[in-house]
């Protein structure tokens, strides 16, 4: 058995702040964000959560699903933002839907999240443990960054992408590579809360996210294109026999750099990064149920959904619409 994906839907705060925006409080500018990185405009959090926008992204990859929240097996929340240290997300989101019978937990993989939650899905469908899964990507980046570091705060937005999964004897998800190499963990992190037991006492403030860019930068244009290539082999495809790549959207030039590196078009490369900036473990997810909303997915398209981020993290994987 394959995971099929049988529905999808995103969600995004109320409030968008743009590039000119950001130039009124702090030394930045729309040419310098547009240039580097695509960027355009990103939504921001105000009332919104994380659980809340994970559970608006749910309850419409439900309906389009056709299936009932108690119908849903397994439920898992890709975040690094998660509202509270303890429950997950996903038993919080689990019970704003009704998810009664779903087994519930979040996974941290950062911007590979939901690559790595979509890998868990597989298997369980694969063992015949779960049939229905609800996968959920999910930010509010906005808390974790340093409003005060213009070369990571301008990157990050919020929102939540959702995937209802089915068990299916044909077609699905036919190929997965996930990876990490966590000896470089310091590129990119977000220091947590420190210890301040009896016998240690050590005070100290809680992190914002640091990251050395460049190195994330030649890391993503090595590492992304090598495990495309990697699933692709996996799959028994060419990449010219893939309808579309759904990259995570962290940079344009990112995303140009693996196009070339692929020798494929432009064109099949979907973005939505002006719009929405990186959102993180809910980047792909909102790609994705953007693009089968805009009616851009036909069955039988072949699809490559492949993403990186802390960790070092990275996946891909196919899957057959
Ligand atoms: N506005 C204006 N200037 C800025 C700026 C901003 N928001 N951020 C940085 N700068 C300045 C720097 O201070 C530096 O100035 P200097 O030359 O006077 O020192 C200059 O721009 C160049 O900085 P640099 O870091 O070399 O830029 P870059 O071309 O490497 O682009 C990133 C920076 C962050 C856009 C790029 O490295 C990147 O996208 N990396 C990948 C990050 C990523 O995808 N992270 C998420 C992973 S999931």
């Amino acid at each position: 058995m394959n995971a099929k994906i049988i529905g999808t839907g995103w969600q995004l705060p109320a409030y968008a702040a743009d590039n000119d925006y950001l130039s009124t409080i702090m030394d930045t500018s729309d040419e310098w964000i547009a240039e580097r990185t695509g960027i355009r405009k990103r939504y921001l959090a105000k009332k919104e959560t994380t659980t809340s926008l994970a559970t608006g992204a749910a309850q419409k990859a439900l309906e389009a699903s056709g299936l009932q929240p108690e119908q849903i097996d397994l439920l898992i929340v890709a975040t690094i933002t998660s509202d509270t240290e303890t429950p997950s997300t996903a038993c919080r989101v689990q019970a704003e839907l009704g998810a009664v019978n779903a087994v519930a937990f979040d996974i941290n993989a950062a911007c590979s999240g939901f690559l790595y939650a979509l890998h868990t899905a597989d298997a369980f469908i694969k063992s015949g443990i779960y049939k229905n899964v609800l996968l959920i990507g999910a930010e509010t980046l906005s808390k974790l960054v340093d409003w005060t570091d213009r070369s990571t705060c301008v990157l990050f937005g919020d929102g939540a992408g959702a995937a209802v999964l089915t068990a299916t004897e044909k077609g699905g998800v036919t190929a997965q590579v996930t990876g990490c190499d966590g000896s470089r963990w310091e590129v990119l992190s977000c220091r947590g809360r420190s210890n301040h037991n009896p016998v240690c006492r050590e005070e100290s403030e809680l992190g914002y996210l640091q990251m050395n860019g460049q190195e994330v930068f030649k890391f993503a244009v090595k590492t992304v294109p090598l495990c495309i290539e990697d699933v692709l082999k996996k799959a028994d495809l060419s990449a010219e026999e893939v309808t579309w790549f759904l990259l995570h959207q962290a940079n344009k030039r990112i995303i140009q750099s693996v196009a070339k590196r692929l020798r494929q078009p432009e064109e099949k490369f979907p973005m939505n990064i002006d719009q929405c900036a990186n959102t993180s473990a809910a980047s792909l997810p909102i790609l994705l149920a953007q693009m089968n909303e805009q009616g851009k997915l036909h069955s039988g398209d072949r699809l490559i959904l492949s993403g990186f981020g802390a960790g070092l993290t990275w996946g891909a994987c196919v899957v057959e619409w």
